[in-house]
């Protein structure tokens, strides 16, 4: 949530607003500009990552910038992947959009119905990144603690179900999994999983790789697989979200790279917790065919 002005939030109190039934956050994110998304004009060669909140935007918008200058992480200190790859629907973002040179790169927690119309017309390419909703959830309890614009939670089972009812910024995690998946024929579209990154993060790399029309030497993607670990990462600024103002994140009280893990909800969750989750889950997504890892157990292959 940076590359917006500074100054210009600082005055006004976050917090969520609802913009034609989704919620956007006052001081950061303008309804004027997610109206505007829907016609702007698309490039061939445009890419947007579709994320819910916490499935793995940072490390696509690192393993993208990567791809772009082929590994070499040298090339990708001059400014950090949040300025290269972008926010659509931050406050300001359509003359950046507009002006922006070709390749455009932007990552958007929008849910389908606010994105470009020229998306059906198969211009562009969006890559979409779920993980499963279990570990989103505690990844966002704890976002909820150090984002200064998101309420704190009072705890976890508060937390729970303002989740559940979609009572926070991206809505509803079915929805927004749903809205962009029954649609993905339209589009030139790719689908990934962010337990698959956890499993093994260099086929998913030569599938984005190709899905965007490039050539990587094998190198070369051993190279943007090695500095898009976890642990390189945190190490790295550009990449980070370290330089994000106080005024938005308490660096104090958490970091974006947290723990990068899948199954983290085992560790949140009581047996109560998890019987009604399943329960919301089996209703919201009994017509489309997705699945998820749910655990390190089921990343193992037999
Ligand atoms: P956790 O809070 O579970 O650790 P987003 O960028 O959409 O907000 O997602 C943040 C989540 O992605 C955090 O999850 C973060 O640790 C995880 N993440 C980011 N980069 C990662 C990487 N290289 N490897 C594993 N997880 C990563």
């Amino acid at each position: 949530m940076e590359g917006f002005n500074h100054s210009s939030c600082e005055a006004l109190e976050f917090k969520l607003v609802i913009h034609k039934g989704f919620n956007l956050i006052s001081g950061i994110h303008s309804p004027e500009v997610v109206d505007q998304i829907h016609n702007f004009e698309i490039r061939d060669s445009d890419v947007f990552v579709i994320t819910y909140p916490k499935s793995g935007t940072v490390w696509l918008q690192q393993i993208l910038r990567l791809i772009e200058v082929k590994g070499d992480v040298t090339a990708t200190n001059d400014r950090l992947n949040s300025e290269r790859i972008p926010w659509m629907e931050l406050l300001e973002s359509e003359k950046q959009f507009v002006s922006a040179p070709s390749p455009r790169i932007h990552v958007s927690h929008l849910p389908y119905r606010f994105m470009p119309l020229g998306l059906k017309q198969k211009k562009g390419k969006v890559i979409y990144v779920a993980r499963n909703p279990k570990d989103v959830l505690v990844s966002y309890f704890h976002f909820h603690k150090f984002a200064n614009m998101l309420e704190t939670p009072k705890d976890f089972d508060t937390f729970f179900e303002k989740f559940l009812e979609g009572n926070v910024f991206g809505n509803c995690w079915f929805e927004h999994v749903k809205s962009w998946c029954c649609h993905s024929d339209e589009m030139n579209f790719l689908y990934i999983t962010y337990e698959e990154m956890i499993k093994d993060l260099r086929p998913v790399v030569e599938r984005i790789v190709s899905f965007l029309g490039m050539d990587l030497t094998p190198q070369q993607l051993n190279d943007v697989v090695e500095h898009s670990t976890f642990r390189n990462m945190k190490n790295n600024p550009q990449a980070n979200y370290q330089q994000v103002p106080g005024l938005l994140l308490n660096h104090q009280l958490g970091a974006f790279l947290r723990k990068g893990t899948v199954g983290d909800w085992k560790n949140y969750f009581t047996v109560a917790h998890n019987e009604r989750f399943d329960k919301v889950y089996q209703e919201k997504i009994k017509d489309i065919p997705l699945s998820f890892m749910w655990d390190m157990s089921d990343l193992v292959t037999p």
